[in-house]
């Protein structure tokens, strides 16, 4: 067993590269040089243009901007902006999906794959369950959730997961979220021009919004996800360009939403298709995946990854792409042009992303199946137009273990289980290595890749300092395929971790980092962190557990990275939210959270920083606790 090296990868892109500059292509790579130098006032977060009077910018000759807001409230304003687009983002996902579960029926598209864990969540919300066919339960529950969005009363029924204190927190800084639209138009209203300035509030609003996200519609996102597709298992797939097989036809799904990838992996299953490809020239039909479209599919039918975000351009690269078939978030518009210079197809499904020089076939419930077949019938149909002098794949990828939802997490651990501690079904096991010592913590990685930072480096090395010094790390996101790619979800990887950890993976069976699913599933680490909380009879703040995003871009990780600090769990990013134009808001970002939510952002561009201020931090909440 070896990890795959960044460089390896690196040595990939260049060859794949190559191809594009034969073609004509444009890349990533190559636009970054483009917008070098980036503007400074936008890095900073010191221009405003929320109002016409403007553009205004802050310099040291013009400290406010025309109707007279100070730095603070520009930067301030430009976050909440930023964390609103991030939960509208994951909330409407959510959405859809509850749409989906709406739409499911006996004889329809979409079925109920997990009835047990529908019943559970409908008794969780008061839905009376008795004698009642489980799909008009499913549309019963649907309903309410779709009514979480706009209700207008109360706050998010999920909340009442999180242990009391948290709860209680929430409450007394009025951090609780209400209707998940009401808090991003909320956010939009306060951050109107001629409303708020004054960062603290701005902040505050911030987490609020975050916490609809995490607590309300990314939450509701994975749970009727489960209810519809299954509720991840441990399972075998593999990670990178390697999974890809020349001799097949390749298609590749890419986005988030799991509804249209699930009937495309359906469908591609089906003896007809694998036929009809065959007859087509090809051996058979390879799906695999790109972002958290793939993590769904890997999670729950061990479909394999192609790469992470910024691998995008390069399975079309590869010249063996048949189809690159996108939901919504995360998608380069780039690859409408990119794949003119191939034989590939672009197809875009869903109203919301919309591309130029893409194939629009409109995906919806009813239809799923009927256009999923057309999908897959046009890639296999696509495969004679190769190029063969174009085709090629590296042949590089690695093993993984993936599917660890927080059930399936509670269910390994009994694994782990010794004298001191009898009770199945519980996080005490883990509690226990703890407290004992064998392990020191936990910490969670998730988020994008970002040029700003050499793509998936910090991952991974990060990770691999966590594993060294026996703590270990739960992934999602493309945080989770930079660590499949390089071997680190391959059981044997525990090679690489301290004595600690390399003793609970050998008992439990599991690898060192445990894939937990897209980014909306970052909601199963906020449901871990409340249970081990509750378990050990501790507010979540008290836990030596960390979140960090070396690499995040998004809107959306905006949103990620403000709930889990509303959850009381610190932060560790390695790129700053263009807010560091105003002392005030770093302050309040970097410390003055803490007095609302006992949590804060620290921001480090170095990774051996970033790495060390964590463990430090992890030490000193052992230390809190004596132990
Ligand atoms: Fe300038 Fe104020 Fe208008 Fe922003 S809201 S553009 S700072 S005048
Ligand atoms: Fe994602």
């Amino acid at each position: 067993f070896r990890l795959t090296t960044v460089e390896e990868f690196e040595a990939a892109t260049a060859r794949l590269l190559e191809t594009g500059a034969k073609v004509g292509a444009d890349s990533w790579q190559a636009r970054v040089k483009n917008q070098t130098p980036h503007c400074k006032f936008g890095e900073e977060g010191i221009c405003c243009r929320i109002c016409t009077m403007g553009p205004c910018r802050i310099t040291k000759k013009a400290p406010r901007g025309i109707c007279g807001c100070d730095v603070h409230g520009i930067v301030g304003r430009n976050y909440l902006k930023f964390t609103a687009g991030g939960s509208a983002t994951h909330s409407d996902h959510g959405r859809e999906i509850c749409h989906t579960l709406y739409e499911s029926s006996a004889d329809g598209c979409y079925k109920v794959k997990d009835p047990e864990k529908l019943v559970r969540i409908a008794k969780e919300w008061d839905i009376e369950t008795e004698g009642k066919d489980i799909y008009d339960l499913a549309h019963e529950v649907a309903l309410e959730g779709l009514m979480e969005y706009g209700k207008p009363f109360g706050t998010q029924r999920f909340l009442k997961r999180a242990p009391e204190s948290q709860q209680k927190l929430w409450e007394e800084n009025e951090l609780a979220p209400h209707a998940i639209d009401r808090e991003v138009s909320r956010s939009l209203h306060m951050a109107h021009m001629g409303c708020s300035s004054k960062p603290e509030a701005l902040v505050k609003q911030s987490i609020r919004a975050g916490l609809s996200d995490g607590w309300g519609g990314s939450m509701m996102g994975t749970e009727f996800s489960d209810i519809l597709f299954g509720t991840p298992k441990p399972i075998e797939t593999e990670a990178n360009l390697g999974v890809m097989v020349e001799e097949n036809v390749n298609i590749v799904v890419h986005g988030h939403d799991p509804s249209l990838s699930e009937m495309i992996c359906e469908v591609a299953d089906s003896p007809e298709m694998v036929a009809y490809a065959k007859e087509m020239g090809a051996k058979g039909i390879t799906i695999s995946g790109v972002c958290c479209t793939s993590n769904e599919v890997a999670m729950r039918r061990g479909i394999p990854m192609a790469g992470n975000f910024l691998q995008q351009e390069n399975v079309v690269l590869t010249g063996a792409c048949e189809a690159i078939v996108v939901d919504v978030q995360c998608i380069f518009p780039a690859l409408g042009p990119l794949s003119k210079c191939f034989h590939t197809k672009f197809i875009t499904t869903s109203p919301i992303a919309q591309m130029p020089d893409s194939d629009f076939i409109r995906f919806d419930a009813h239809t799923a199946l009927e256009k999923a077949t057309q999908i897959v019938k046009l890639a296999i149909e696509n495969f004679k137009n190769r190029k063969p002098e174009l085709v090629y794949i590296p042949q590089m990828k690695q093993k993984a273990t993936v599917g660890y939802s927080t059930e399936a997490i509670v269910k390994v651990l009994d694994g782990v289980t010794n004298s001191q501690v009898d009770e199945l079904g519980t996080t005490k096991p883990l509690l226990q290595c703890i407290t004992s010592g064998v392990l020191r913590g936990a910490v969670a990685m998730v988020g994008c890749n970002n040029p700003r930072v050499r793509p998936d480096l910090a991952h991974i090395e990060l990770m691999k300092k966590m594993l060294a010094n026996d703590i270990i790390v739960i992934a999602s996101g493309c945080s989770a395929q930079a660590a499949a790619k390089a071997g680190l979800m391959d059981k044997a990887a525990k090679d690489i971790c301290g004595d600690g950890l390399k003793r609970v993976c050998e008992l439990a069976d599991i690898p060192p980092v445990l894939h937990m699913g897209s980014c909306v599933d970052i909601s199963r680490m906020l449901v871990l962190a409340a249970t081990l909380a509750k378990d050990a009879g501790l507010r979540i703040s008290q836990l030596p557990v960390v979140g960090c995003a070396p690499e995040w871009m998004s809107e959306k990780a905006v949103s990620i990275g403000n709930y889990v600090i509303g959850s009381g769990l610190d932060t560790f990013l390695g790129v700053d939210p263009y807010a560091s134009g105003s002392s005030e808001m770093v302050e309040i970002l970097t410390n003055g959270t803490r007095q609302w939510c006992e949590a804060a952002f620290t921001v480090e561009k170095d990774i051996e920083k970033l790495g060390d201020a964590m463990m430090a931090r992890i030490e000193e909440k052992r230390a809190a606790l004596g132990i």
